[in-house]
């Protein structure tokens, strides 16, 4: 059995191997089994067309001057190469030498796209590849790992999330993360959906000040160690050290809280009093000190919120007359 899996394994490879040498067939093969090399090839392009300019390729069609328009208002438009004072970035740096789209065209027509690259065509590393070819190391560090990303190797490319041509804006907004995002993270949407969630589907926050989007050496692509750090880069309040800390069960904060939303108040991953209840026994007032439970109408809220009593459980430095350490208010 397992000789027939490594035949077949083996006959399949080979298929892979002679077929390698155009498009089609490139992107029906694993990313896996194919090396960096090849995606290089595929960007070379058309090898009868030729480089242009931006201004022999706009002017005998019509068709793109919005896109145009935009991309000169663009980052990647305002680059000028220090060494021969020409654009740094132009349409064919992207789409691939573009003579053969332009020839023998009128003002009337659209250009002749098949001729250039087709990049939605492209597997997602490919796609990839024609960005990296300038965004290395020096410019974007977190893009030096890419192809090691949860969306690299998910073959999310880096045109799934940067829309281009949608404006002069290259970047994805703050504004627009939260549906951009959501696009494909449906579990997430619902999780933001909660009653109680933290305020990104307003846009008073964005998932990048959790995540980052192209990769980290973190779990989650977090922009934090642990979940801690990334918590308490706002609500700095509950950093610690504290002179009484409860236990180390707040060094990770979603042990109780769920990150992106929760049916319960305060992003509580169970309410209370179960929360509390999953690590300790509940007690009654009789195994209370005297005095503790002077306030009667206390009694009826016994069960509900441990809370309301022990306010102080991510940590105090303030001892408590009914004992330290044991996260009641003052
Ligand atoms: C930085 C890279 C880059 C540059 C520079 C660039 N494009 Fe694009 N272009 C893309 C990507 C990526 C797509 C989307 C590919 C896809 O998914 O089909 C695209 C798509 C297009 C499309 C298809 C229609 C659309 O809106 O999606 C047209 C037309 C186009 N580009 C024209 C231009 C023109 C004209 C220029 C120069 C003014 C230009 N592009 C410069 C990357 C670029
Ligand atoms: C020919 C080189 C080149 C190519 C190809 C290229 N870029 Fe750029 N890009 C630049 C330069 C140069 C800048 C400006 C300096 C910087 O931010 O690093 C830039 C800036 C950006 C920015 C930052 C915009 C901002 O507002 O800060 C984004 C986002 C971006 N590029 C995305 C892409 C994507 C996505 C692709 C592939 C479809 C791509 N680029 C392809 C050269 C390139
Ligand atoms: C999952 C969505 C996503 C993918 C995929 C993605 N990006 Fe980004 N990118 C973003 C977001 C969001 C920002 C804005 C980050 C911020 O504001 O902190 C950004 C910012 C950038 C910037 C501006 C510099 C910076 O870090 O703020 C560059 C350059 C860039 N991306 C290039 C790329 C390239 C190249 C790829 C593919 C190799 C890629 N991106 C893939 C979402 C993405
Ligand atoms: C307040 C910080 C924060 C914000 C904002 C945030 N996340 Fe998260 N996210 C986290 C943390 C922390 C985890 C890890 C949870 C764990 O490991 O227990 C996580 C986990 C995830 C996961 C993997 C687990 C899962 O739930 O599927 C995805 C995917 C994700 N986030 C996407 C997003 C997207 C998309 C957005 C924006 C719409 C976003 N996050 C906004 C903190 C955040
Ligand atoms: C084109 C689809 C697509 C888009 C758009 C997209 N993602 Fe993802 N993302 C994926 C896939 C596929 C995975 C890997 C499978 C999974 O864990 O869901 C992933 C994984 C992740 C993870 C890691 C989950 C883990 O378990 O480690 C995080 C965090 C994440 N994405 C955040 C974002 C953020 C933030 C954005 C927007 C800036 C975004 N994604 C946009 C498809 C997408
Ligand atoms: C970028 C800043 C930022 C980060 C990072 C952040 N928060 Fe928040 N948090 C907020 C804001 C803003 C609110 C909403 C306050 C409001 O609505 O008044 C909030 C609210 C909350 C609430 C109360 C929710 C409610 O229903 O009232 C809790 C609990 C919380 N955050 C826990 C966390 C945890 C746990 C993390 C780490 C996974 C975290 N936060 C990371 C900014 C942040
Ligand atoms: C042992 C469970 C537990 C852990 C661990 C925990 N919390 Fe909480 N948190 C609660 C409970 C219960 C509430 C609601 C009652 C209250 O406000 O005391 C709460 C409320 C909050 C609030 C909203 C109320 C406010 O003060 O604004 C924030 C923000 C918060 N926690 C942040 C954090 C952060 C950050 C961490 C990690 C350092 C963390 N929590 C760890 C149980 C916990
Ligand atoms: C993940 C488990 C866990 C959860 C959930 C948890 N605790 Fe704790 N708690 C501990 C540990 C461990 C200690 C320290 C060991 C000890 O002294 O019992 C502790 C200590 C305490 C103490 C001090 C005990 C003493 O002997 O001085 C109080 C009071 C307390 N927790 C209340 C709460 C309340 C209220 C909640 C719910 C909001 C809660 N805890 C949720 C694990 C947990
Ligand atoms: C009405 C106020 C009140 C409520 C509600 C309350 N407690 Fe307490 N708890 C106290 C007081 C007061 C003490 C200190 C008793 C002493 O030291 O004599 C205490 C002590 C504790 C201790 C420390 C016990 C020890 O060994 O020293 C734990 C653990 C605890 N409570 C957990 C809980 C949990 C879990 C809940 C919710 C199910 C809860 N408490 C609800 C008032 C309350």
């Amino acid at each position: 059995m397992r000789s027939l899996r490594l035949l077949a394994l083996l006959a399949a490879s080979g298929i892979l191997i002679a077929a390698c040498s155009d498009v089609g067939s490139l992107r029906s093969t694993k990313p896996l089994l194919s090396t960096v090399q090849d995606f290089e090839l595929l960007l070379v392009g058309n090898l009868e067309a030729d480089y242009i300019g931006d201004e022999n390729c706009l002017k005998k069609c019509h068709t793109h001057d919005r896109i145009s328009r935009d991309f000169k208002l663009s980052i990647h438009g305002d680059q000028i190469s220090a060494e021969t004072g020409l654009p740094l970035v132009n349409c064919e740096s992207c789409h691939g030498p573009g003579s053969l789209a332009v020839a023998n065209i009128s003002p009337e027509q659209a250009c002749n796209s098949k001729s250039l690259l087709p990049l939605h065509e492209f597997p997602a590393a490919a796609q990839a590849l024609i960005c990296l070819k300038c965004h290395s190391a020096a410019s974007t560090p977190n893009l030096t790992n890419w192809n090691s990303s949860i969306h690299a190797t998910n073959e999310v490319s880096c045109f799934s999330c940067h829309k281009l041509h949608a404006g002069p804006q290259q970047k994805l907004g703050r504004n627009e993360q939260y549906e951009a995002c959501i696009e494909c993270h449906s579990r997430v949407e619902m999780e933001f959906a909660q009653f109680s969630h933290h305020p990104v589907p307003e846009h008073k926050m964005a998932c990048t000040d959790c995540h980052d989007p192209h990769n980290s050496s973190n779990s989650t692509n977090l922009r934090g160690i642990q979940i801690k750090a990334v918590c308490t880069k706002c609500h700095m309040e509950y950093q610690g050290p504290f002179v009484y800390e409860h236990a180390d069960v707040t060094e990770d904060c979603s042990v109780c809280h769920s990150p992106h939303g929760s049916p319960n108040d305060n992003l509580l991953e169970v309410g209370e009093p179960f929360l509390c209840l999953q690590c300790h026994a509940g007690h009654n007032s009789s195994f209370m000190s005297a005095g503790a439970l002077h306030d009667t109408s206390r009694k009826q809220a016994f069960y509900s919120r441990c809370t309301d009593c022990h306010s102080t459980v991510h940590g105090t430095d303030t001892p408590t007359v009914y004992g330290e350490g044991s996260f009641l208010a003052r």
